[in-house]
């Protein structure tokens, strides 16, 4: 049996990604701060982000009205304007602050005089996408996690995933958690808890997403009684390597992306029958918004009954391909095709969550002491389809607001309990065997009916097949599976329970029984929470 240990903060911080790291970074300056995360450290979604961070620094080319216009066009009409002004201007100031930290971005004479090489991708109508070659979010993950470490504020906890928030008369003060290093079983007791726990897309077949977006934060906040919105919003990423079919199958390893910078630089989308696809679906072509460029390719694969589209770079030239994309191009390499000389089979993935807790702009939930930030939250920043490029801007800049807003709380808290007295719970009498089966299965059920193209026949049966397997899940997590795959039963839940309510089609979310923007009925937020639970 694990020991069982309680310790005290001023400030939980659940999850290592952007926003996590950035919420940190801010409290450190006036509070105590532990931040535990259930990877390694810096293992994360930020780490594998490679197209960039988009900020209007150029102000001769373009301006932050721009960019606004692009993230609200993008977000089909739900996006929340309050939030996505503050997204594009607090935007520049947080990227400018995160270069003095030492964030080390490509840099080229151009016409704008920024000194940087600004990069465009889908739905941008100006050059504004900052990158560190085709690896920004690792360059900024080390620039984030060298200024904490620097400054030893901040007590990390590697591989400790939280478990269940601690409630206390309707109040948030801290989190159970697994230390899986240590071997111990935490009781956190803190005065704010901040949840920045990423994204959710390990619910799905196909992904981008490394192994830990199991959306524990949004599933436990869930479970503790905190709202959740816009749950139906996964964005598919267009271009995903295909490369080992027979083993993704097998063992679902997340896919390998390929950047919508390689289409920003010029690339173009072909059918298995050589044709170019992308002119005769949308103005934009290969750079239409995501949604679209997905629904486009799923259309061509069934036409041609291929499992993938092909990715030309034939127009770029071997030694840009090299320079620009140097990771895409050795990974590539390692797995036999030379993307100088070859088309790259693509296909579109689960990649991005706009749904999740539901905050303000202040990063609040409902439960008064906790705060949520990044991938895992849902502000209506993004709408039905986040602009590309501006998920990791999102992080730093709702990532410091949660961070100031817990502080102002968290100085109002007089005292913690000395102890705290948590449930026993059932049990799970599931085997690590049979619970990676069951993880394999909502993968497949989500996949097949909650995937790109839904309809409500399809929604129906798959949740159908989830309730019943998260009859299986009813108990309480004592090790990282068993946390995950309970996790991710409840958010597949919550994912069909709201795309079978949207009986319209926007955005991410299309559905082929109900293909038709509906505004007058369905231009709003879906928000739930365990009173309305079926
Ligand atoms: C990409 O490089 O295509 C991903 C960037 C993003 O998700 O915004």
């Amino acid at each position: 049996m694990p020991k069982n240990k309680t310790i005290k903060t001023d400030l939980l911080i659940i999850g290592g990604g952007i926003a996590g790291l950035r919420a940190a970074i801010e409290a450190s300056k006036h509070c105590k701060v532990l931040l535990i995360t259930k990877g390694k450290a810096g293992e994360s979604a930020t780490e594998k982000a490679q197209g960039g961070i988009a900020a209007a620094i150029d102000k001769i080319q373009d301006s932050t009205e721009f960019h606004f216009q692009d993230t609200i066009k993008a977000g089909a009409g739900l996006c929340d304007k309050k939030a996505v002004e503050i997204l594009v201007n607090e935007g520049v100031s947080r990227v400018i602050e995160l270069i003095k930290m030492g964030a080390r971005f490509d840099r080229a004479e151009t016409e704008g005089g920024t000194g940087y090489s600004l990069a465009i991708e889908g739905a941008h109508k100006r050059r504004r996408i900052l990158h560190a070659g085709d690896e920004t979010g690792a360059e900024i993950e080390r620039t984030l996690g060298s200024k904490i470490i620097s400054d030893g504020l901040v007590k990390i906890s590697p591989y400790t995933i939280g478990i269940d928030l601690i409630i206390k008369d309707g109040k948030c003060i801290g989190a159970t958690a697994i230390d899986t290093y240590n071997h111990l079983t935490l009781n956190i007791l803190a005065k704010a808890t901040i949840i920045a726990t990423g994204g959710i897309c390990q619910t799905y077949l196909y992904t981008t997403n490394p192994g830990v977006a199991t959306g524990d934060g949004v599933a436990m906040a869930w479970r503790a009684g905190a709202e959740v919105q816009d749950m139906e919003f996964i964005q598919f990423h267009p271009t995903s390597l295909v490369a080992f079919k027979e083993l993704e199958d097998i063992i679902a390893l997340p896919r390998f992306l390929i950047s919508e910078a390689v289409r920003g630089e010029g690339a173009k989308l072909i059918n298995v029958k050589g044709e170019r696809f992308m002119p005769s679906y949308h103005k934009q072509k290969e750079l239409a918004p995501r949604d679209i460029v997905s629904r486009a390719i799923v259309n061509e694969m069934k036409k041609t009954k291929s499992k993938h589209v092909w990715l030309s770079l034939s127009g770029l030239g071997a030694e840009k391909i090299k320079k620009r994309f140097p990771m895409i191009y050795k990974t590539c390499l390692e797995r036999g095709l030379d993307i100088t000389k070859e088309n790259i089979p693509v296909a579109p993935a689960a990649h991005y969550f706009m749904g999740g807790i539901k905050t303000t702009i202040e990063g609040e939930t409902n439960l008064p002491g906790l705060y949520a930030a990044g991938e895992s939250v849902s502000l209506g920043v993004h709408g039905a389809n986040r602009l590309a490029s501006n998920s990791l801007l999102d992080g730093l800049v709702f990532g410091t607001r949660a961070a100031k807003t817990a502080l102002k709380y968290l100085k109002e808290v007089k005292q913690l309990p000395k102890t705290i007295k948590t449930k026993a719970g059932k049990p799970c009498s599931l085997n690590k065997e049979k619970l990676e089966s069951i993880r394999m299965t909502i993968r497949n059920i989500m996949w097949k009916g909650a995937g790109i193209l839904r309809n409500g026949k399809g929604l129906k049966t798959a949740s159908q097949k989830l309730k019943d397997i998260n009859q299986k899940l009813d108990y309480q997590p004592k090790n990282l599976e068993e946390v995950e795959v309970k996790n991710l039963g409840t958010v597949a839940g919550l994912i069909l329970k709201s795309a079978i309510d949207r009986k319209e089609s926007r955005g991410a979310h299309f559905r082929t029984d109900y293909p038709q923007t509906d505004n007058q009925n369905w231009k709003k937020h879906l928000i739930y929470s365990t009173k309305d639970k079926a």
